[in-house]
C-alpha cells in the first residue's frame, strides 16, 4: 500500500464469535491488524486466549501486530513472533529483559516494538532506540477500546519522533485514534494509527479507515 502513514484496525471491539470475517472487512484498506493481548493482571480486561490467538494470527489475510499488554512479556513475546505475528510490540513496564526480549522477538522473525503506557517516560528507554523497529506511546491506559484520546501525550510522540531521527523507527499511537484526533496524531510525528471503535462502530469499517488514512495524509508533521 503506498501511503505515507500505516493504519492498523483493532479488533478489541469487533464481534469476537465471527472475528476472520470481521478481519476480511477491512484487510483490503488496511496495513496490518492490531491485536490486543489482555491476560487481565496487567490491565482490568481479558481480550483472546491462546487458541484464539493462534486462530487470529494463522486466519488473518494481512500481517499481525500484536500488542502484548501481559505480565510475562519476556515469554510471550518470542512465543507470539513464533507463532506468525509480523510484528510484536512488549509493554517496557512488563519486560524485565528489554534487550534480550527484543532479541529473541527479532530471532523469531518478527518485528519487534516497545510499547509506553501514559506515564512512562521515553527519556528512560533511548539505548534501545537502535534496537526496535517501533515505538508505541499509549494514548489511553491499556484496557479498553473506547476510551478518550489523551492530547497531553503528544509531548511524548514529539519528542520520540526527535529521539528517532533518521532511524527507520515506526512511531505508533493506540487509544482514541478517530476523525477528529488523528491529524492531531500526526502533526506530532506518529506515522502508524491504531483504530478499534473508530473503525468497529461505524456503519462502514473499511470506508471509515480510508477516511482515517486521507485524514492523515494531509498533515505534514511537525
Ligand atoms: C487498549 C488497546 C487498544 C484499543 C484501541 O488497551 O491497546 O488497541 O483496542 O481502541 P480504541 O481505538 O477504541 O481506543
Ligand atoms: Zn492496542
Amino acid at each position: 500500500m503506498k501511503s505515507s502513514v500505516r493504519i492498523h484496525p483493532s479488533i478489541l471491539n469487533a464481534d469476537h464469535s465471527k472475528i476472520l470475517s470481521e478481519i476480511d472487512r477491512v484487510a483490503k484498506v488496511s496495513d496490518f491488524l492490531h491485536l490486543d493481548i489482555l491476560d487481565g493482571k496487567f490491565a482490568p480486561n481479558t481480550s483472546f486466549s491462546w487458541a484464539e490467538a493462534q486462530n487470529i494470527i494463522s486466519g488473518s489475510s494481512i500481517p499481525v501486530d500484536a500488542h502484548l499488554m501481559v505480565i510475562d512479556s519476556d515469554v510471550q513475546g518470542p512465543r507470539y513472533a513464533e507463532a506468525g505475528c509480523t510484528s510484536v510490540t512488549v509493554h517496557v513496564e512488563s519486560t524485565a529483559d528489554i534487550r534480550k526480549t527484543i532479541k529473541n522477538i527479532k530471532s523469531n522473525g518478527a518485528r519487534a516494538s516497545l510499547a509506553l503506557k501514559p506515564a512512562s517516560q521515553i527519556e528512560t528507554y533511548i539505548d534501545h532506540l537502535d534496537e526496535v523497529d517501533m515505538f508505541l506511546i499509549m494514548t489511553v491506559e491499556p484496557g479498553f477500546g473506547g476510551q478518550s484520546f489523551m492530547p497531553e501525550m503528544m509531548e511524548k510522540v514529539s519528542k520520540t519522533r526527535d529521539l528517532i531521527g533518521e532511524r527507520p523507527i515506526w512511531l505508533q499511537v493506540d487509544g482514541g485514534i478517530s476523525k477528529e484526533t488523528i491529524e492531531i496524531a500526526r502533526a506530532a510525528g506518529a506515522d502508524t494509527f491504531v483504530a478499534g471503535s473508530a473503525v468497529y462502530k461505524s456503519d462502514n469499517p473499511a470506508a471509515m479507515i480510508n477516511t482515517l488514512r486521507t485524514l492523515a495524509e494531509h498533515v505534514q508533521p511537525n
